[in-house]
């Protein structure tokens, strides 16, 4: 199965999906990590160089045609299921879950780790509350199409594992 991790930036999709491919001997990969090894750059070195449109467009592309392998969780970049039909394929092709967090508890989570994140990389504390809450509420339509949303305060892979054990998807 692939399981395919959605959410804001900061939700947590990288460090539980890390947890819960090890808990479920699954592979695990990082769609952001996959498109630097395309691309040969960092994600902010293509906003750099590229802007934001054609970074959609190369995620889109490497979401869309990477090679995964059978049992696989992907932890997708917070602005993946927004763009073009992001939401509805990776429905189409594989379980997803939404990993709900409220802006103040992103908030707190992002702002040692806004470097790497081109988005929020210039805001000071008020500017990215700001900036989280108008976006969070802009992209939260195509989060809650995920085929199961759960909460993200104090969630560990083995809750989430519990949950998809408690609805019988893992098979
Ligand atoms: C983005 C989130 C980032 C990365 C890029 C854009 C977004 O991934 O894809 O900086 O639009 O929310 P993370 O959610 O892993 O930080």
């Amino acid at each position: 199965m692939k399981i395919f991790l959605i959410g804001f930036m900061g939700c947590g999709k990288t460090t539980l999906g890390t947890k819960l491919a090890a808990k479920l001997t699954y592979e695990f990969i990082d769609l952001d990590k996959v498109i630097e090894a395309r691309a040969r750059t960092t994600i902010a070195g293509y906003f750099e160089k590229f802007g934001e449109l054609k970074f959609r467009e190369f995620e889109r592309d490497t979401l869309q045609r990477f090679n995964y392998p059978e049992n696989i969780i992907i932890a997708t970049g917070g602005g993946a299921p927004c763009f073009f039909d992001n939401m509805e394929w990776m429905n189409k092709n594989g379980k997803t879950i939404y990993l709900s967090l409220p802006p103040k508890a992103l908030a707190s989570r992002l702002k040692n780790a806004k470097e790497k994140r081109p988005l929020i990389k210039d805001l000071d504390e008020d500017g990215l509350i700001r900036f989280i809450t108008t976006k969070l509420e802009e992209r939260e339509p195509f989060y809650k199409k995920a085929q199961l949303i759960i909460d993200g305060i104090g969630l560990t892979a083995e809750k989430i594992v519990e949950v998809l054990h408690y609805q019988n998807q893992l098979k």
